[in-house]
């Protein structure tokens, strides 16, 4: 398991956002992390800041920043991810600068792998041998049952219970307060919505609904 030491790590939020602020206070209360700013695209927020944060520059300002500083995405629309992710991608950080950021009040099982650029967020219980990819960001108070698999860029909302098991495809998007049962898999480009009940197997690129879990018309 690579939980990450808590020593003096200064992370760098991509994305001003709402999202963003709560990962950069999580950050800022961590012992041993610092937040050290946002980067974002938005003209006004690099000259005014966000929420009395700094913002550094935009997105591809990172190539300026001194080694020490590490990176976490944060979010967009649900609808949207896709293009926020490729954005980033395009952004070319290489792995080595990428924060694994696991806040400590989290509870993470024996033989969990979680990935370089992923934020674990406060009240986040991982079971045993679960693997999570790069990029990936588990709000506040996520559940993952035992044998989860979250492959690269999947976002689990507040309050997201996943069951043993359950395999989601790269860059899907589950809703807060949406449960996905044992052994299911949801496909690539998938969006969950709020409170939803997934029983049965979501295609990719599908947003499902409601509960039962239904795709949206
Ligand atoms: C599923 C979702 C992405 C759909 O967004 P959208 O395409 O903008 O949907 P709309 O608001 O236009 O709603 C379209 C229809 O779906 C329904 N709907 C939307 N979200 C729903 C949900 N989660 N559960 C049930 N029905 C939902 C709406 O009531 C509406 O129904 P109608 O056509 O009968 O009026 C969005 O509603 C959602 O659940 N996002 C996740 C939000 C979240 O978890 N945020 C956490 C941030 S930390």
């Amino acid at each position: 398991m690579n939980r990450p030491r808590f020593g003096d790590t200064n992370i760098v939020v991509l994305g001003a956002g709402g999202t963003g602020l709560f990962m950069a206070d999580c950050i800022r209360q961590a012992e041993g992390f610092a937040f050290a700013g946002f980067l974002d695209d938005d003209p006004q927020k690099q000259t005014g800041g966000y929420e009395d944060h700094a913002v550094l520059g935009g997105l591809t300002a990172w190539r300026t920043l001194p080694a020490s500083c590490l990176f976490i995405t944060s979010l967009y629309s649900p609808k949207k991810m896709y293009l926020w992710n490729a954005r980033v991608e395009e952004l070319g950080i290489p792995d080595g600068r990428w924060a694994t950021f696991v806040d400590p009040l989290t509870r993470i099982g024996s033989g969990v792998h979680i990935g370089k650029g992923t934020f674990v967020g406060p009240g986040t219980v991982i079971e045993p041998a679960c693997t999570i990819g790069r990029r990936c960001a588990l709000l506040g108070s996520v559940h993952l049952a035992h044998h989860v698999v979250l492959e690269d860029y999947v976002v689990c909302a507040n309050s997201v219970s996943i069951s043993g098991g359950v395999s989601i495809g790269r860059g899907s998007y589950v809703g807060a307060n949406a449960a996905v049962r044992q052994y299911v898999r949801i496909g690539p480009f998938a969006v969950v919505g709020m409170g939803a009940v997934v029983l049965d197997a979501v295609s990719g690129a599908t947003t499902v609904v409601g509960n039962p879990a239904r795709p949206m018309g």
